[in-house]
């Protein structure tokens, strides 16, 4: 049993006085590139992060407790702006699903940053949908486990996010990532081999407050929706680079990026499979670029940290998730990472930005649970 599931365990006990019936977790996510792209229909290729959410679970009264927050807090009828949000918006979904779900309690334990942008709301859902999809023995599949999960998000905690990172959380494999087709929702596993070319992922928290997000995030959505629809497609999955001179102003440059964005991770899964690294990495150069200049959700931090990157040896960086704040990623040789982490750190210090965090990770293994 992982650490972070064993202190779920230990919460249970301490707080339930048993044993619980399983235990399962859920990793967080960073996303290799396709970026704002899931809610076009598009392209993503996420990894699980070695960082997870662990829930124990077992028969009671309805009842959560988080050894993060040390609280107790009921099942929720509607959202309260707390953490109980997410299992109790599994919860709902699952009923709404037309499935029984008896009284059950829940202790919660996890070492996903939060409002990072490494998809910790994913985490908790998808440790939650599981765990209560084996004790219930509901025998949903992963893929319908994240479309539920999803639903909980959209529909219950109300962030209008896409699929990706519940898709990530649950179906990520070790070593791997994901290429989901956000459309017919079909997901391949893509080989990385990064430890046998020397090569680390390093994330840098920038530590940047994200909670202007979720109005750029749903103005961005927004201006997607009336390209398309200027357009007369669909999504802007099915628009091609000649359709942009039909549009202009927000609407082009949002269009740009999707469309853009879409073809780099097509390429990016090419030169994974071909072990070219030089290529991936300028693609999540041009990745950064076009989220900076087309899709205008990077921030100084995140271009400091991608500019440093640039002229140091990684062979690409770029901002992860969202944007408008939260994490970059730089891919370089595991040898270099730290004078890289030692580079940004002076210059964040030198331009008076908040001190930020690193990690390095191997990519790790989606949701699963223990007996
Ligand atoms: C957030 C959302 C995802 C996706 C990314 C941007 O993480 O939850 O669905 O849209 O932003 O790629």
């Amino acid at each position: 049993m992982r650490q972070i599931e064993q202190r779920a365990v230990q919460a249970y006990r301490e707080q339930f006085l048993e044993e619980p019936v399983l235990v399962a977790s859920a990793p967080g996510r960073v996303n290799l590139i396709g970026e704002h792209t899931d809610y076009n229909g598009g392209f993503v290729l996420p990894c699980a992060i070695d960082k997870r959410v662990a829930v124990a679970v077992g028969h009671g009264d309805t009842q959560f407790y988080s050894a993060d927050f040390q609280e107790r807090c009921p099942l929720l009828e509607k959202r309260d702006g707390s953490w109980a949000d997410y299992p109790s918006g599994i919860v709902w979904a699952m009923k709404e699903r037309g499935f029984d779900i008896p009284s059950f309690q829940g202790a919660f334990a996890g070492d996903v940053p939060l409002g990072s942008g490494l998809s910790s709301s994913a985490a908790i859902e998808a440790a939650t949908a599981i765990a209560l999809d084996a004790l219930f023995h509901l025998e949903m599949v992963k893929k319908d486990l994240a479309v539920l999960c999803q639903h909980a998000e959209n529909a219950f905690v109300r962030v209008n996010s896409g699929i990706m990172d519940q898709y990530a959380s649950l179906l990520c494999q070790a070593g791997t990532a994901l290429l989901i087709d956000c459309r017919s929702l079909e997901a391949k596993p893509i080989t990385l081999n990064l430890a046998g070319a020397d090569l680390t992922l390093l994330i840098c928290d920038t530590y940047v407050s994200r909670e202007l997000s979720a109005t750029g995030y749903n103005a961005r959505r927004e201006a997607c929706e009336r390209a398309a629809h200027t357009l007369g497609v669909r999504e802007l999955r099915d628009a091609h680079l000649q359709d942009l001179e039909k549009l202009s102003g927000e609407e082009r440059k949002r269009a740009r990026h999707v469309i853009t964005e879409n073809s780099r991770v097509l390429e990016a899964v090419q030169a994974l499979q071909r072990q070219d690294f030089d290529a991936f990495g300028q693609l999540m150069y041009a990745s950064h670029r076009s989220l900076r200049d087309d899709y205008e959700v990077s921030t100084p931090e995140l271009d400091a940290f991608v500019e440093i990157a640039l002229h140091s040896s990684a062979l690409g960086a770029r901002l992860t998730g969202a944007g408008f704040g939260g994490c970059a990623l730089a891919l370089i040789r595991s040898e270099d990472a730290g004078a890289l982490v030692l580079d940004v750190q002076h210059c964040f210090e030198a331009r008076g930005f908040t001190r930020p965090e690193f990690f390095s990770f191997q990519p790790a293994v989606g949701a699963e649970f223990v007996t």
